[in-house]
């Protein structure tokens, strides 16, 4: 039976979600596949978390660990943090500054652009051993996301089919985020913490004002008292 005929929407409508949408693995495959994976653009870093030439941070596209840098050339890259020669993660702490991207692996070499820079005894020793005279390095690089910013927000996608971010992101929420996000943030720290729940759950409760309201009610003496 596929998903589609065992999964029935309540006749209500959008406003009685079905608890297994926020259980079943079979969706949640689908949601990483479709969503993160997919044509949009989700959000990697704050511009100014990587201030200088070298640094780097990493995160996730959904379950795809992906490292954001700021390049050489002072533009922001983000490429995926699997290594293309065994698919080792190449950057293992959360941040930091470098020159290259070195795996700990076997030293497969990257630029902060994520292009192979060089590969271990890639002519073998002693004349034994070595990659084929056809191994190009240029071939072997770790896979590129497309990367944008709107204003300070750095977005990025692995679909080509994504629309630029300008036009995803639209001039009614583009216009809510510039006056959110009016100048040039300043940066005080990050925090992070793993919630053992779906992620649709996170997104909805920040979208959820009725309890904010409620909050506010209830921190006021007079409807304290009633
Ligand atoms: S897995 Fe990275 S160099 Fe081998």
């Amino acid at each position: 039976m596929s998903l589609q005929s065992e999964l029935q929407w309540p006749a209500e409508g959008n406003a009685r979600v079905p608890y297994r949408v926020f259980s079943d693995p079979e969706i949640y495959q689908r949601e990483l596949a479709r969503i993160f994976l997919g044509p949009t653009w989700q959000f990697l870093t704050l511009a100014g978390e990587l201030p200088q030439p070298g640094d780097y941070l990493t995160t996730f596209l959904g379950e795809t660990p992906v490292i954001v840098t700021r390049g050489k050339d002072g533009g922001l890259h983000a490429m995926v943090n699997r290594c293309a020669h065994r698919g080792n993660l190449v950057c293992l702490k959360r941040r930091g500054h470098a020159d290259n991207l070195t795996c700990v692996y076997h030293a497969w070499r990257y630029d902060l652009e994520g292009n192979l820079d060089s590969v271990a005894f890639r002519r073998g020793i002693a004349g034994k051993g070595g990659m084929p005279a056809s191994f190009r390095l240029e071939d072997h690089g770790l896979k590129k996301l497309r990367v944008d910013r709107f204003g300070e927000l750095v977005f990025g996608t692995l679909s080509s089919d994504a629309p630029p971010l300008g036009d995803y992101i639209g001039n009614l929420i583009g216009s809510r985020i510039h006056r959110v996000l009016y100048g040039k943030p300043k940066i005080l720290g990050t925090t992070s913490q793993i919630l053992h729940n779906n992620w649709k759950l996170y997104f909805e409760n920040v979208r959820d004002t009725y309890h904010a309201t409620c909050c506010i009610a209830f921190s006021r003496p007079s409807a304290c008292r009633g």
